[in-house]
């Protein structure tokens, strides 16, 4: 069985596999490389040549026991009809919202649009390179998409006043946002992924209403995935109650960001757990490295744990970095 499986299915504690939220990505110069000459983020995520390339790179690099398909959560309101731009030194750019565009819709015209997606993922299944690993699809979370499509920019700063003022376009977004993921994860496990992974990045941002803007919708989406028989990770970023979300939507495995006591969650839960390492961690020194990871390792020793960050890679995380938390996660006894 794959490694991470192994850990979430058969609760396996012997061995702690690895792999980074944003492993593909702009840390690594040969992304860079690419980059360079792909100026349209969303046209590269739809080249399912230089996908697989991408993909592979951080396994080429480090051997991580699972790869990531280069893709983005925004792929999705692309999809939908949304427009959907990545600005430089900005981040994402969405237009307009068309409710009654989105109406129309219906699976074979989602599954068209995003076919370059699924194209990549049964490429990278029969990649050798993958043989023994796991294969990651994923999906943004209801509400996280939700934040993007209505406050149209990163909520970097917060949410515009004016993100509640419309209860029907909310109502009506979440129904849709529903029915279209579950048809986006479907996609990715027809094409060869054997894991999915929620990201739900702005969780933090949700102040009340955690059942219909958090629980809910996720508990939805999770519930669909294990129908399908694939195990789903939850990354809920930002929440201050873990138990409470373990609780009510039952991932497979819960991804922790690095603002939670690890020790806290491990007596009160029974779900494998992923990551919590600071990602600003891999910006300070060797010593302070090899502490940081070890307390994780540490804590997590006879608990079934896939390493992995709190948040994704920074982009100015140096390789020789990466390359000494493998080891220290590798050589951990
Ligand atoms: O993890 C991986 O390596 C797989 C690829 C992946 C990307 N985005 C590629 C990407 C994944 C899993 C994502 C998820 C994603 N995208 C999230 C959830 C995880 C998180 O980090 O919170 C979110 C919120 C997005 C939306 C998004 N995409 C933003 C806000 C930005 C711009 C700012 C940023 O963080 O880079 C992106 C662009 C993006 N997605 C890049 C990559 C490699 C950078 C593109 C570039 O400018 O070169």
């Amino acid at each position: 069985m794959t490694p991470i499986k192994n850990c979430i299915l058969n609760k396996d504690t012997s061995f702690n596999p690895i792999w980074l939220m944003r492993q593909a990505g702009r840390y690594l110069p040969e992304f860079r490389e690419i980059r360079k000459k792909n100026t349209n983020f969303i046209k590269l995520c739809l080249n399912p040549k230089l996908s697989e390339e991408i993909t592979l790179q951080p396994i080429d690099r480090f051997g991580f026991d699972a790869a990531i398909i280069f893709s983005d959560i925004l792929m999705l309101p692309y999809g939908l009809g949304q427009e959907v731009e990545f600005k430089k030194n900005f981040g994402p750019n969405l237009g307009k919202i068309n409710l009654d565009k989105f109406v129309k819709l219906n699976d074979e015209l989602l599954t068209n649009k995003l076919s370059p997606i699924y194209d990549l993922l049964k490429n990278l299944s029969n990649n050798e390179k993958i043989k023994n690993k796991d294969l990651i699809g994923f999906v943004g979370a209801p509400w996280t998409l939700l934040v993007y499509m209505i406050n149209k920019v990163s909520p970097k700063n917060g949410l515009s006043n004016t993100f509640f003022k419309d209860p029907f376009l909310i109502n009506n977004l979440l129904s849709i946002l529903d029915k279209f993921i579950k048809i986006h994860i479907k996609n990715q496990v027809n094409a060869g992924a054997t894991i999915i992974q929620i990201f739900d990045s702005w969780a933090g941002l949700i102040k009340t209403d955690f059942d219909k803007f958090l629980y809910k919708p996720t508990l939805s989406l999770v519930d669909y995935t294990k129908k399908l028989g694939v195990p789903v990770i939850c990354f809920p970023r930002g929440i201050t109650n873990y138990l409470e979300f373990c609780k009510n939507v039952k991932p497979s495995m819960i991804n922790i960001d690095y603002n939670i006591d690890p020790k806290s969650l491990i007596d009160n839960i029974d779900i494998p757990i992923q990551g919590g390492l600071d990602p600003k961690i891999l910006l300070t020194d060797s010593e302070n490295l090899k502490n940081e990871v070890t307390k994780y390792l540490e804590i997590f020793k006879d608990y079934p744990y896939v390493f992995n960050l709190g948040h994704g890679i920074l982009p100015e995380t140096q390789i020789e970095t990466v390359e000494e938390l493998v080891k220290i996660v590798r050589n951990f006894k």
